[in-house]
């Protein structure tokens, strides 16, 4: 049996349609089973959020995982395989800010807002500038229009969000896609059930693993 994690939201709409293609569709109720069997023998889907998904491949309660690379910057990702990029759920990690925003005052550092503590904190030291990061959990834009933060760090797709806040973008940090992660122990002992997953979904996406 091969467990197959998948990320809920964004990245699960993008992931169905490429499954169906593959000939593989849920076997239950996915807005509420949280395991879900599929009409292939062999295959079960997890549907868990995003930023959990890292944890459930790398600790091996998932073979296979399905999420995006900014979830995979921020974990870090060494403690697992990312075989292949599926190009799906495409979007782009930038920084922020407000309109002919001043700099902060000399005294103190420059404030982000972000939901990726991680990645942005090592993206600025890889610039030595000095910042003191504000972890939020969303709705990233309001920050620097009440004053909380000088710049976010934050995914921008269309970039409406950007301009309803009157934010413009200053530096793409990364483009963003979906990605397919792997157990790094599973990948040995179920070698041929991974690889022919993978040689799958590569296929589908017109992609080599
Ligand atoms: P959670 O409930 O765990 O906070 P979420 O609300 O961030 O998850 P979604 O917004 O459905 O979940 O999906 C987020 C993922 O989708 C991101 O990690 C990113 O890889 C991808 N993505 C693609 N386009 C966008 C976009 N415009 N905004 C946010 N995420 C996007
Ligand atoms: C996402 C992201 C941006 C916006 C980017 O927010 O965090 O706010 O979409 O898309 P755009 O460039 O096409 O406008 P989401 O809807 O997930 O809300 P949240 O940040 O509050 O979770």
């Amino acid at each position: 049996m091969i467990t197959l994690a998948l990320s809920k939201g964004r990245i699960l709409d993008d992931s169905l349609p490429l499954l169906a293609g593959m000939g593989v569709e849920p076997a239950g109720d996915i807005g509420r089973l949280l395991r879900v069997p599929t009409t292939v023998d062999g295959l079960q889907l997890l549907i868990i959020r995003p930023a959990d998904v890292p944890t459930y491949v790398a600790y091996g309660a998932a073979d296979m995982g399905i999420t995006g690379k900014d979830v995979l910057m921020e974990h870090g990702g060494q403690d697992l395989y990312e075989p292949l990029d599926l190009g799906i759920a495409g979007c782009r990690l930038s920084v922020a800010q407000q309109k002919d925003a001043p700099p902060p005052p000399a005294q103190r550092r420059l404030r982000v807002a972000t939901k990726y503590p991680a990645l942005t904190r090592a993206h600025f030291a890889r610039q030595d500038a000095q910042v003191e990061i504000i972890k939020l959990y969303g709705s990233m834009e309001l920050a620097p229009l009440v004053g909380l933060a000088d710049v976010i760090v934050d995914l921008v797709d269309t970039g409406n969000t950007l301009k309803a806040n009157g934010l413009v973008e200053t530096e793409v940090i990364a483009p963003i896609t979906a990605r397919m992660v792997v157990n790094k122990a599973a990948m040995k002992m179920k070698h041929v059930e991974i690889r022919g997953w993978l040689d799958r979904f590569a296929a589908a996406v017109g992609g080599t693993p």
